[in-house]
């Protein structure tokens, strides 16, 4: 095992690829795939990404320059998000990116008039909220009437009127993003129901020409060694049978976290095994500053005892581990630091390397320096 400073992320370029070349070979001619930065915008994992064709889905003005420094193609480049600010809305007319995903009518308006002062044209996809169940955790779900996300269906009508009416934007398309680490294809299926109606509702003008089904396709954090791809044969079959498109229309989606969650480990070092009347704690140097989704959404990521392991495998001592249960948590100051709970790993021992395994997507790009502590390093293999 290579020594590494830690808390660090590690990437497996290989399974990213492997990847990508699964979406390559699921998907049709005329569903394309945008990547969701958010997820994770480590450079060399986007120059894998590029180059393996794949648009980009940016949500901020920072994402769209990284995203054009990767080299994606700026007419492949989609930019969501419900508040826009005026210089990030500048940098993505200036660069010609492909669509705004637009949230509001007073957004609407607003990129309209910044287009004309520039003298430019804005593409735009409407982001309609559907009112469907993702069935997944509340803090991820986003396409509720109650969610903050998209135009009101009651407002469709006028929304598209406006965006036909007003002059320097062109309509371009539909937007939906029901929520995140969706496992069930039957949601899926739903949104491409509920897209249906939607479309059969509206007169021929009013249908645009492209359909963005948004992200969402879950992972299997339970068992990633045995799911180390998502189903994208499945994702991509579902909208092939439920998604009815006109005549010209494409599909388009927005995956983040299928793309990149198996391919990404963090390592970290224990620091400290304490014991306490009731619990043992193992006390390692990654916090929730590295990886915050356990502490804020109760996500569970798999942890492995790379030292035990790897002296089973090698068989540098015949002393065998017992099995013991712990409470796996960082040093940072918050009750809320912790890891798993009452966990099941080999005895475990200061200095010993763990791994908490697919944090390759919301884990790098969401850290923080949170009791001022470093930044993860990162490397690729
Ligand atoms: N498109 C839009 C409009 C989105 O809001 C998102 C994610 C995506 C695409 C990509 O979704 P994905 O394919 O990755 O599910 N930090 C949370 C996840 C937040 C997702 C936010 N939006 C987590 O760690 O679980």
């Amino acid at each position: 095992m290579k020594e590494h400073a830690t808390p660090c992320y590690l990437y497996d370029s290989e399974l990213l690829d492997r990847t990508l070349w699964e979406i390559g070979k699921r998907r049709d001619e005329n569903q394309y795939v945008h990547y969701a930065l958010k997820a994770n915008n480590n450079p060399q994992l986007l120059d894998v990404i590029q180059k393996h064709g794949l648009g980009a889905d940016c949500v901020s003005g920072g994402e769209i320059r990284q995203a054009l420094d990767a080299g994606f193609a700026p007419e492949r480049i989609f930019f969501a998000g419900v508040g826009k600010a005026d210089w990030e809305i500048e940098l993505a007319l200036e660069a010609g990116i492909g669509c705004f995903n637009v949230e509001s009518i007073p957004e609407l308006e607003v990129i309209a008039a910044i287009a004309k002062r520039m003298g430019k044209t804005a593409p735009v996809a409407l982001r309609i909220n559907p009112d469907v169940d993702a069935h997944t955790h509340h803090k991820i779900t986003t396409g509720l009437s109650a969610n903050k996300f998209g135009i009101d269906l009651a407002m469709l009508h006028d929304a598209i009127a406006l965006a036909h009416r007003l002059e320097n934007v062109e309509f371009k398309g539909f937007h939906f993003h029901i929520g995140s680490q969706i496992t069930e294809m039957q949601v899926f299926a739903n949104l491409a129901r509920r897209i249906n109606e939607i479309q059969a509702s509206l007169s021929e003008e009013e249908r645009p020409s492209m359909i963005d089904v948004g992200g969402g396709l879950g992972v299997d954090y339970e068992n990633p060694e045995e799911n180390p791809v998502a189903d994208f044969k499945g994702y991509f079959q579902t909208f092939r049978e439920h998604l009815h498109l006109y005549e010209g229309q494409t599909m388009h989606c927005e995956l983040g976290r299928s793309v990149v969650a198996q391919c990404g480990v963090l390592l970290t070092k224990v620091l400290f095994v304490k014991q306490s009347s009731q619990k043992q704690f193992v006390i390692c140097d990654a916090g929730m500053t590295d990886l915050v989704r356990p502490a804020m959404y109760g996500s569970y990521h798999k942890c492995k005892n790379l030292t035990a392991e790897q002296e089973r495998v090698i068989g540098t001592t015949n002393m065998h581990r017992s099995l013991h249960r712990y409470d796996v948590v960082g040093p940072i100051c918050e009750s809320s630091d912790v890891f798993l709970t009452d966990y099941e790993m080999p005895e475990t021992r200061r200095g010993d390397i763990l791994c908490f395994c697919s944090a390759g997507a919301y884990g790098e790009t969401m850290a923080s320096e949170y009791n001022s502590r470093p930044l993860p390093g990162r490397h690729i293999y």
